[in-house]
């Protein structure tokens, strides 16, 4: 059993997007605009605050090409990301079955490819999340509308009561989201899991298995966090005044890759002024003044 924090991170991009339709007859949901860069640099920018510089993108067979044109093999980002191709969405939980090679022996965070989550203390929660490494660890975000959602009830210590799928009478308000720290027990759970009623290989089952061993460990986010999935027109097009809006009143950019690679100290400052200066636009000359007031 290996010691040590995550180092590993997928981030699952395929799916149909049927609620798109038709925004993602022709692109990927993911690789759709939230404000000033796609959607996936988000969760991205989530692991990679997470310290996880090793990457697995999955995705469809038809888009998988559009992230390895825009990604690459991540190293002008201080990266090192693979891809994989899930032929049909067949489940969350798949991720880990695609995976397991890239996994090995090693811990393995998952997120998905259109959440969005956004905090004051965001670094230190995922760096806490990066040191439980006996069991899983997700996180609990307060909704409006919980029976729409994976919900979790919580004891003191944020140790997992109970994790039901869509409840018709949910027991809290506390919504699962697309974020997930797992141990190396995570690549054999995912092999025996067996399709849901709707035939997709649940994310929720394989968190019930950890929450039987008693090794779900449960984050709080509380309503200063900002957790959005750019799923629907409405929620893509809030995304994006969120982002906007956001960046405008902070004066500095949030999901920005780039940004992040240069603060983790993944690159350098002459590689973030390489990359500023290949955008002729306000996204490289940010860029560019970042890496001269820290160059
Ligand atoms: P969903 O939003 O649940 O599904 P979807 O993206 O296919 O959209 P729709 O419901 O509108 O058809 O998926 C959540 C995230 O997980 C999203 O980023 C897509 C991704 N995903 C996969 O990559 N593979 C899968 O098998 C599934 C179910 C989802």
């Amino acid at each position: 059993m290996p010691t040590g924090t995550f180092h590993k991170g997928i981030i699952l991009a395929g799916g149909a997007g049927s609620r798109l339709d038709p925004l993602t007859r022709a692109t990927s949901k993911q690789l759709l605009p939230v404000f000033d860069k796609p959607m996936v640099y988000y969760p991205l920018s989530v692991l990679m605050q997470a310290g996880i510089r090793e990457i697995l993108l999955i995705s469809t067979p038809r888009d998988i090409g559009g992230y390895q044109q825009l990604f690459g093999d991540g190293r002008q980002l201080g990266l090192a990301i693979q891809y994989a191709v899930q032929e049909r969405p067949e489940g969350l939980a798949q991720a880990f079955i695609l995976g397991r090679a890239f996994v090995g022996n090693d811990h393995c965070a998952l997120v998905l490819g259109d959440n969005i989550l956004h905090g004051p203390g965001l670094h230190a929660k995922l760096r806490s999340a990066t040191e439980n490494i006996g069991g899983a660890t997700i996180f609990g975000y307060p909704v409006a509308e919980p029976e729409r959602f994976g919900v979790v009830e919580i004891d003191r210590q944020g140790k997992a009561l109970s994790l039901e799928e869509k409840p018709a009478k949910p027991r809290t308000s506390l919504a699962v989201i697309g974020l997930y720290f797992y141990d190396n027990q995570v690549l054999d759970i995912a092999a025996n899991l067996k399709p849901s009623a709707r035939g997709e290989l649940e994310i929720t089952d394989l968190n019930r298995v950890y929450l039987e061993r008693k090794q779900l460990h449960v984050e709080q986010l509380d309503c200063s966090y900002v957790w959005m999935d750019a799923g629907t027109p409405e929620s893509l097009l809030e995304a994006g005044q969120f982002v906007r809006d956001a960046e405008a009143e902070q004066g500095s950019k949030i999901g920005c890759v780039e940004e992040i690679a240069f603060c983790e100290g993944f690159i350098a400052a002459e590689q973030l002024a390489r990359l500023g200066r290949s955008m002729k636009n306000s996204y490289g000359r940010y860029l560019c003044e970042l890496s001269n007031l820290n160059g």
